[in-house]
């Protein structure tokens, strides 16, 4: 059993190519977690929405503080509100990005994820279930701490989009929408010491679920010192 998850909830909604098998290997999971930003308008059922949020519940926290808190948004007019601000960046993003390709990611396949990006731009308003993780810090952070201190969120995000894919749905992390803390403070109703981090859009992939492309290990890795 070790490495392997276990999934005890289905879909019933068939999409099963794309869902894992009921017993699936971790490292399979990991794997084959690309970013799928085309999605289905199709709900997703609340049941499967709390076992992403428990799965994310589940990561760890610096000293156990567990202040990971959640919203998600699935209200029609929250989600418009939010599809706007995440347009308002997304447009400056594209406006200034000058990476055409990077030694690891070709001029094509740049421009198939900024492609993708724009679609989910298009569309976020339609996206069934827009999860935002958020701290819940013990007073009101400052400026620089607001921004930076988001640490113990990364865990937890990381656990609900390998959850995502072994129940065979598809999420993105996304934090360009988020970018105007006060904003989305705002729309979420947010209290003072609580602020937002990343905005991770689930449902019901169009697409199929691949590989990810990453470094190879021996790039990356030293040994007891560089
Ligand atoms: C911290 C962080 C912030 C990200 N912000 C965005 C974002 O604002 N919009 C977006 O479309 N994708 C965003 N992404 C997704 C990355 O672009 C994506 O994970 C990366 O390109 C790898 O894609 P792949 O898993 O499909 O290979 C973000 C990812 C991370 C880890």
């Amino acid at each position: 059993m070790l490495g392997r998850v276990v999934s005890h909830v289905h879909t019933g909604l068939g999409d099963m190519e794309n869902s894992m098998s009921e017993e699936t290997d971790i490292f399979e999971v990991i794997f084959n977690c690309r970013a799928m930003r085309r999605i289905k308008p199709d709900p997703v059922p609340e049941e499967l929405l709390i076992k992403l949020i428990d799965a994310g519940n589940h990561a760890p926290t610096g000293s156990n503080v567990q202040n990971v808190r959640w919203v998600i948004v699935r209200n029609p007019e929250q989600k418009r509100l939010l599809a706007e601000e995440n347009r308002r960046h997304i447009t400056a993003y594209m406006a200034a990005d000058r990476v055409e390709e990077l030694p690891h990611h070709s001029k094509e396949k740049r421009d198939r994820m900024r492609e993708a990006v724009v679609w989910q731009m298009e569309h976020m308003h339609d996206i069934p279930a827009l999860v935002i993780a958020c701290l819940e810090f013990s007073e009101p952070q400052t400026e620089p701490a607001r921004a930076g201190g988001g640490g113990y969120v990364w865990p937890a995000v990381q656990n609900v989009l390998l959850a995502a894919r072994a129940l065979g749905l598809g999420a993105t992390p996304t934090t360009l929408g988020l970018r105007d803390r006060d904003r989305v403070k705002e729309i979420l109703h947010l209290p003072e010491t609580v602020e937002a981090y990343c905005l991770v859009p689930i449902g019901y992939p169009m697409g199929n679920f691949g590989p990810v492309t990453r470094l190879p290990v021996e790039t990356t890795l030293h040994w007891d010192h560089w």
